[in-house]
């Protein structure tokens, strides 16, 4: 008999800003070939189905059924204390978790369902669970512009996909230096954010336009405006790793 393995599931990427911009241009279309031009109508079509099949080729990029590794870029010795700022469903803070013994990982988000459907720590527990880490993470509401903690608290902080939903500098900035403020000194922060490149746009596409992001060189700005010096860089496909410690 089969025997059928769980698996997480971490959410599709910016599905709901897809939606809006692939029913809008399929609307447009339809709208288009009836009243006005058929050509034109066709061609808004062709679109509308590149539009559709960016929901698509993310899948391929970020695959929602994985956590993120960050072995390569994080060397811990087991008992640390992690934050995941923006952790949604937990693809980092698992990913995180998977390089502890003793040391724990807390995640805290706004649980916004309409980055994630059914963004919840319900759900994000659940990955835990099936990533076999739920002993090493806690999950709970927290807000990335004034984090629920002391200062100098964690030795790592890290955040995935949280900033680019910030519209402007400033924001990414007052968020940047909280982390800051609840890093030890020493800490280390690792921020994986999508990197303003033609793959990107072409993977993105249209839901690049309702997100604000930065290109690499930008990135490194904000971190170096927020107090962070000696930036390492990671490439990944679509997106990029920045590593730094506070000094
Ligand atoms: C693109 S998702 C990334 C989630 C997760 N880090 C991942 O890699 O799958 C961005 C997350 O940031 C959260 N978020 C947005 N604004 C936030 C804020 N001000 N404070 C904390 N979390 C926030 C959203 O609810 C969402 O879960």
């Amino acid at each position: 008999m089969l025997r059928r393995t769980k698996k997480p599931f971490y959410g599709l990427v910016a599905l709901a800003s897809s939606t809006i911009a692939t029913v809008s241009i399929f609307v447009l279309a339809i709208l288009v070939f009836v009243f006005y031009s058929l050509v034109l109508g066709i061609l808004i079509s062709l679109i509308a189905l590149y539009s559709l099949a960016t929901y698509l080729i993310p899948i391929y990029y970020i695959n929602p059924l994985k956590s993120i590794d960050l072995s390569h870029m994080l060397t811990l010795e087991g008992s640390e204390l992690v934050l995941d700022v923006g952790c949604g469903l937990g693809r980092a803070t698992n990913g995180a978790a998977k390089l502890l013994t003793t040391g724990k990982v807390i995640g805290v988000d706004i649980w916004d369902k309409l980055e994630i459907p059914g963004n919840s720590p319900e759900k994000a527990y659940r990955n835990s669970e099936i990533e076999g880490v739920r002993d090493r993470v806690e999950f709970r509401y927290g807000d990335a512009f004034q984090l629920p903690f002391d200062d100098e608290l964690f030795d790592v902080v890290i955040c995935a996909g949280l900033l680019t939903s910030f519209r402007g500098d400033q924001e990414k900035v007052i968020s940047i230096r909280e982390m800051r403020r609840v890093l030890k000194t020493n800490g280390t922060l690792l921020m994986r954010e999508p990197i303003n490149k033609l793959r990107t746009i072409l993977v993105l596409s249209p839901s690049i336009y309702l997100i604000h992001m930065p290109s690499k060189k930008h990135w490194m700005e904000l971190l170096q405006h927020s107090d962070f010096k000696n930036i390492e860089y990671f490439p990944h496909r679509i997106a990029g790793s920045f590593k730094t410690i506070k000094s």
